[in-house]
Parts: C-alpha cells; structure tokens; sequence
C-alpha cells in the first residue's frame, strides 16, 4: 500500500507506539487524525508534526464511550470526506490478580481494548466497503497468545481482537479491504505506568521488561513497514517474541517456565 496522501485515524496517538506511528507517518505526506483522551497530548504531539492544519485532525475520543464510534467518525468524513487506514492502537493495561480485580475494572478492559476498538472499526469499515478499499491495523499483544498472572483481563481482551480480526478479514477481503494485526513484545511506552489496579487506581509503576523494551521509533518504522506490506499479522519486539513458537511447541513446559520465573510474587 502507497501511503502517500492517505487518510490514517489513529487511535492512542497521545503517547508511546501511537505517538510513535504518527511521527513515522508524516513523514510519508499522509493525512493524519490524532485521537485519545488527553487533548493536550494531542496537541503537544501534532506540534511536533510538520504537516498543515489542512492534513491534521485532532480528534479527542473515550473509547471507553463506543457507543458514539459513528459521531467520531462523521466527524473525520465531514473533513477528510474518506478513510484509508485506521489504526486502531488505543488501549490500557492491567496490574492485578483477578482475584482482587472489581468486575467494573474488567469491563472498563473489555470497554476500551476490545468493545471501542470493534465499535470503531464497524463504524469504519463501510466506508472503506463504498471505497472499495482501505485497511484496518489493530495492536494486540504477544500477551493475546498466552497469558501471565496480573494480567488476565488484558490478556483476554487481546486474545479477543484476535478472535474478531481473524473472521473480519476474511468477511471484508472480497471488497478490498484488509486487516493487519500487529502484536508488538516488549515496547518501552508508559503502558506499565498507565496501567489500571483492581480498584481502577492507576498502577503508576513501571516495569523493568517496558524499560528494556524496543524503543517506540524503531518499533514504529517495522509498524509503517507492515502497514505498506500485504501481511495480515507481524509480531514486532526483541527476544520476548521466542516466547510465541515456546509456547506453541512445548506448552506445558512453557506454562511451568512462567511460574517458576513469577511465583516469588504470587
Ligand atoms: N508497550 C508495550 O510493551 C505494548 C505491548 C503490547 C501491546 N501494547 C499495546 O499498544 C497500544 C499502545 O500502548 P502504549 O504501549 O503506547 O502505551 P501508552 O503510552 O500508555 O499509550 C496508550 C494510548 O492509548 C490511549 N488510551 C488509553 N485509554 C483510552 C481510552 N479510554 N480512550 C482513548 N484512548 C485511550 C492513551 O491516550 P489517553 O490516555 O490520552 O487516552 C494512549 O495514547 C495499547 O493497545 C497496548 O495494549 C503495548
């Protein structure tokens, strides 16, 4: 895919990977939709983006609020009057047992990592399907192929964008319109930081994996890479990602490898 001219909305573009992605993407000359919560993180970051206003729309979302996926999306057609590529990147972590997770955090999770990214994508999609072309890029997470204690929901909100973007590739491929999911490792973002507790209190402690991590420039040059390839899925990330052909070739001894690594904090 040629991205030049393109219309790309993406989401969790106030930080880390998304912040990152829209870096990477001025640079090819596309049109740029910045969403999140935090509007002055969108602007501190479309400040640091040599396009004009004419190319760039700051477009604060909740995607926790999915039910107003198509009023967001009216709003990018009213200025761009087309979508190319969503990149549906926005989402938050977890750091509890499950034991001690409210049902209310779970669902704020689901809310955000699954239910807003689906909602938008559904609100997207026909648009691209009157086009008869477009694309649609998810982040996942290597943690949406096996799972690690204190973080059960968002491992099972990621496992879940992969249940979805499996079945919706193949039901929008006829119409030219693809799926690309992309399963990043460790990347060295606040995402640890920004991660919610049990009691939906930010966790505010970074972990020494995101701190070792790749870092967001080199993780976001093989994103723009994938999103210009034909590839359906790309895992980006350093030595962690040995963690996916363990696991499925020798999954017990994989699963006992983990507990062993973690049971002092269990
Ligand atoms: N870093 C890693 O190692 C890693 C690994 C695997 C997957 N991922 C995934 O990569 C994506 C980006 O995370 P990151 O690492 O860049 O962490 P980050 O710096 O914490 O970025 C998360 C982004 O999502 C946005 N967001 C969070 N809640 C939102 C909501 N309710 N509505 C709209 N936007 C929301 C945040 O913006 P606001 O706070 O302004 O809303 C922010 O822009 C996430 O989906 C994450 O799960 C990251």
């Amino acid at each position: 895919m040629n991205l030049l001219g393109k219309v790309i909305w993406i989401t969790g573009a106030s930080s880390g990977i998304g912040e990152a992605i829209a870096y990477e993407l001025a640079k090819e000359n596309c049109k740029l939709i910045l969403s999140a919560r935090r509007v002055e993180e969108l602007n501190r970051v479309r400040k640091n983006i040599n396009l004009s206003d004419e190319d760039v729309l700051i477009l604060p979302i909740d995607l926790e609020q999915h039910q107003n996926a198509n009023d967001w999306t009216k709003q990018v057609m009213a200025k761009f009057n087309r979508i190319d590529v969503l990149i549906n990147n926005g989402g938050i972590s977890q750091k509890s047992f499950a034991l001690e997770t409210d049902t209310a955090v779970e669902r704020k999770i689901m809310d955000i990592n699954y239910f807003g990214n689906v909602a938008l994508s559904k609100a997207v999609a026909p648009i691209m399907l009157q086009q008869k072309s477009g694309k649609i890029a998810v982040t996942t997470s290597i943690i949406g192929k096996f799972s690690l204690p204190d973080l059960t929901t968002y491992s099972a909100s990621k496992h879940a964008l992969y249940g979805f973007y499996d079945g919706f590739r193949m039901e929008l491929r006829k119409h030219n319109v693809h799926v690309l999911i992309v399963s990043p490792g460790f990347i060295n973002t606040n995402v640890a930081i920004n991660a919610i507790k049990g009691d939906g209190n930010l966790a505010n402690e970074n972990s020494p994996a995101m701190e070792k991590g790749m870092k967001t420039n080199v993780f976001s040059r093989k994103f723009v890479k994938a999103l210009k390839s034909n590839r359906n899925h790309k895992y980006i990330g350093k030595k962690e990602l040995l963690t996916i052909p363990f696991k499925l070739i020798l999954p017990n001894i994989f699963y006992n490898l983990m507990y062993n690594m973690r049971k002092n904090n269990l």
